[in-house]
């Protein structure tokens, strides 16, 4: 049987999670896989909290990790870019794979550490890093392998839907969402990453790169998160025939790739649209293959660190068998701004007065900016400020920026407008 030697860095949520499912699992992977996971050597920055789940003795130094004659492969949990960065660098240098769930390591720094695996003849596996425990990386790399993608989307943050779903089904307020999510283990160390949209950013910049073999940096994304929407806006989308879902999107235009993160109105019949709680999903799109959908839970240690594991396992039995992920560069990346290239329908909330003349404004403003309105509510019960919700038909992004800066400055509105966009016709 083949003994894969592991040295663990990093063993918080997700590191403790994984050495407990390797313990139960260990003689199941013997038999399946006739392979050996042993962890020799374990660097956290508290080793009292997982001093009950091993014998083996617990260091404080991630670095060291990386240089040990005695591991074959490196786990890196540590998360953030700069510990980070140094333990994967170090481990590949010295020709160890390395396994991580680090997606803002590999969308900030995975050019440099492909190649860096590449010329050390060793692998990165990051299922874990992308979706939690959905095994999309593989899917993208060897499933669809055959397949042109033309677009990639998804719920790429458990965090944020869970919000938005516990916002919606249970009328709780942002502030109590997130926090029970933080609880459960599926926010970011900092939340922000997760509600302001970047975490999903990281992982929709490795999954379009794969897709489209092809970089995508994620200093090329627009990226916005949930932090402005409000309850009214939830129930509003719903009413009209949507829920609202922070997605990450990647599809080909005229242009090249163009790859975006923002709240978009998805229409209730659409696959997406009943993915609830914590779970992720990613929809794609391809020539050959048409559309499908993957879906299951996107965050939390056990979920990932059963990703984790399954990358153990691949490339336990792979290694020393190399990989380069990014050879193509098929596609360039879109060099247009996206308000000038891309055609979105828009969800509008005015807060306005409730006097004459304020539609008419509003509609001489779109209108005057080639936008068409699809349909308009005002409830009659509400004080005033009232919300006025328009939904538009297609237009450039740069002509609602310019509607709602010319909108904005008029004395009937009363709070900066809400434009979320709706999901395009996939
Ligand atoms: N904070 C992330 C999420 C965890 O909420 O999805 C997994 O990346």
């Amino acid at each position: 049987m083949k003994q894969i030697r592991i040295g663990l860095v990093g063993a918080g949520v997700v590191g403790s999670n994984l050495l407990q499912l390797l313990e139960k699992n260990r003689q199941t992977i013997q038999t399946r896989n006739q392979l050996d996971l042993q962890v020799v050597a374990i660097a956290t920055r508290t080793p009292s909290k997982i001093q009950h789940l091993t014998q083996i003795p617990i260091s404080t130094d991630a670095k060291s990790i990386a240089s040990r004659e005695d591991v074959d492969i490196v786990v890196e949990l540590v998360g953030g870019t700069e510990i980070a960065s140094e333990v994967v660098h170090s481990a590949l240098k010295n020709k160890k794979a390395v396994v991580t769930a680090n997606k803002a390591l590999l969308s900030e720094k995975g050019d440099e550490l492909f190649q860096l695996a590449f010329e050390n003849g060793v692998e990165i596996g990051y299922e874990a890093a992308v979706a939690g425990s959905i095994p999309i990386i593989r899917t993208l790399r060897d499933g669809l392998s055959s397949c042109e993608f033309e677009v990639i989307c998804g719920i790429l943050n458990g965090t944020t839907n869970f919000i938005l779903t516990k916002m919606e089904e249970e009328d709780w307020d942002y502030g109590t969402a997130l926090k029970v999510a933080q609880d459960l283990g599926f926010a970011e160390s900092d939340p922000t990453f997760d509600v302001e949209g970047i975490d999903a950013a990281h992982k929709i910049s490795l999954l379009a790169s794969l897709a489209y073999r092809s970089k995508v940096p994620f200093s090329n994304l627009k990226v916005e998160g949930i932090s402005k929407l409000k309850s009214i806006d939830i129930q509003a989308s719903k009413s009209l025939g949507y829920r609202i879902k922070l997605l990450g999107i990647s599809k080909i235009t005229n242009g090249g790739i163009l790859t975006k993160v923002h709240p978009t109105l998805v229409p209730l019949n659409h696959p997406l649209a009943n993915v609830m709680n914590e779970s992720n999903a990613v929809f794609y799109k391809t020539v050959e293959a048409g559309a499908g959908m993957v879906t299951g839970k996107g965050a939390g240690g056990l979920p990932t660190a059963s990703a984790v594991l399954a990358d153990l396992i691949y490339y336990g039995s792979r290694i020393r068998i190399q990989d380069k992920i990014l050879e193509n560069n098929s596609y360039p990346i879109s060099k247009k701004s996206r308000e000038q290239e891309n055609k979105v329908r828009n969800y509008l909330r005015f807060s306005t007065l409730d006097k004459p003349g304020v539609l008419s404004e509003i509609a001489r403003i779109l209108g005057k900016n080639d936008i068409s309105i699809a349909s308009v509510q005002q409830k009659e019960s509400e004080k005033e400020p009232v919300n006025v919700i328009v939904v538009t038909h297609e237009s450039n992004e740069g002509n609602f920026a310019q509607s709602l800066s010319e909108i904005d400055k008029a004395s009937f509105i009363k709070e900066k407008t809400v434009a979320i966009r709706l999901l395009e016709n996939l």
